[in-house]
């Protein structure tokens, strides 16, 4: 089987294309290295033995995409490529429609021209919105409340009207929780350029001593420490989610929409002990006030893609540190040459 993987050299997408090639399946890369590095090719060659096939472009680029199916026997598309950025969505909303939104019709228009009917689409659970209770299932009403994460709607929504046109089409949307963790080697791993928005790879920056202290956002939610709980789940599990779909569902005409998560939550706090344990080092941290936008406590009920996919997340919190951590220690920087 041969996938078009759009952003596969950003972080989820590289775990997915080692997990891909583990199994079989080839996959032919297409990403603008807007937010990655070419040297994430080698990474993978070096790990896996083999080199996926690249093209530096952009989704929004027709040509390209022409170009691509044109070349390879494409079985399916899995769709990563996009802004990730919640704050600077705030600022930049027009970009995060045009890339997300513009670039997603784009690609599809390209694989309707192509006769390719299979797409997996990397949502998230900032769909939800916030829950009025947790744990979410997929049935759980949504809503945004920025820019990225209407972005994602509006995607979610132009794919679900255009499959009920294209019944034919199997399209999945994979709401994703929160990845964190990196591959066992320590070679590929989350690289965020600037400061990081995200809290694993601010914690793991404090620890190596690019970052003073971590800011701990609000420490007065209803959560048993009063620090927000997330549903932190190992990319690696997350990339073997994707290979699931594409197996077990993607064949099948439909509109199927999963939960990637493990089920449980853990706090701000928890995760900076977790971290501690596995750096062995303590990390310096501050309480600020909340976040404007953050939610108390999201995690997911994971049982229907472990019904539907016949899976599950298989790696525990010690691991996502652990692996977080041998990641950063090996790679203090992020990538480089
Ligand atoms: P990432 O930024 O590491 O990877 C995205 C890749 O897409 C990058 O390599 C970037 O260069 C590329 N890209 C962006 N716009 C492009 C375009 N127009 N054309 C071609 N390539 C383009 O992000 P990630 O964490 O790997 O996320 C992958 C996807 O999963 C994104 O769509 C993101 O919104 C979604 N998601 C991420 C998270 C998370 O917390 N990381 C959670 C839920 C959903
Ligand atoms: C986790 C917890 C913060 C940083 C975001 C997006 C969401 C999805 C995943 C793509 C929260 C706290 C964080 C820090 C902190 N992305 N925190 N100090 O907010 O669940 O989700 O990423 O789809 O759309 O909104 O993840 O890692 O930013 O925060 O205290 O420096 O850590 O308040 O409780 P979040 P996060």
């Amino acid at each position: 089987m041969k996938v078009l993987v759009t952003g596969g050299t950003g972080y989820i997408g590289s775990h997915t294309c080692i997990q891909m090639i583990a199994s079989g399946v080839t996959p032919v890369i297409l990403d603008n290295l807007y937010n990655s590095k070419a040297l994430v090719l080698d990474r993978i060659e070096e790990v896996t033995g083999t080199r996926p096939e690249f093209y530096q472009g952009d989704i929004r680029d027709s040509a390209i995409l022409e170009t691509i199916f044109a070349q390879h026997r494409i079985d399916a598309v899995i769709h990563f490529a996009g802004l990730k950025a919640v704050g600077e969505s705030v600022e930049k909303p027009l970009m995060y429609y045009e890339n997300n939104v513009a670039g997603t019709l784009n690609l599809v228009q390209a694989m309707e021209r192509a006769g390719v009917t299979r797409l997996i689409f990397s949502s998230s659970a900032t769909v939800y919105g916030d829950p009025a209770s947790v744990p979410i299932r997929e049935n759980f009403p949504t809503s945004a409340t920025n820019p990225y994460g209407r972005s994602k709607l509006m995607v979610e929504e132009c794919l679900s009207d255009f499959h009920k046109a294209n019944p034919e089409w199997s399209i999945t949307l994979l709401r994703y929780f929160n990845p964190v963790g990196a591959h066992k080697s320590g070679r590929l791993g989350e690289d965020p350029q600037g400061i990081p928005n995200n809290l694993l790879p601010f914690v793991a920056q404090v620890a190596v001593g690019r970052r003073e202290k971590l800011g701990v956002f609000g420490n007065d939610y209803p959560t048993p420490d009063g620090t927000g709980v997330r549903d932190y789940i190992h990319v690696v599990d997350l990339a073997d989610g994707h290979l699931a779909a594409l197996n077990k569902v993607s064949q099948k005409a439909g509109l199927h929409i999963f939960n990637l998560g493990t089920g449980h939550g853990n706090s701000v706090l928890e995760m900076v002990a977790a971290f501690e344990q596995a750096a062995q080092k303590p990390i310096p941290y501050q309480i600020l006030p909340r976040r404007p936008g953050d939610i108390a406590e999201c995690w997911a009920d994971p049982s229907y893609a472990e019904q539907q996919l016949g899976w599950k997340a298989q790696r525990s919190l010690q691991e996502m540190v652990e692996d977080t951590w041998r990641w950063q220690e090996m790679n203090p920087q992020g990538y480089q040459d």
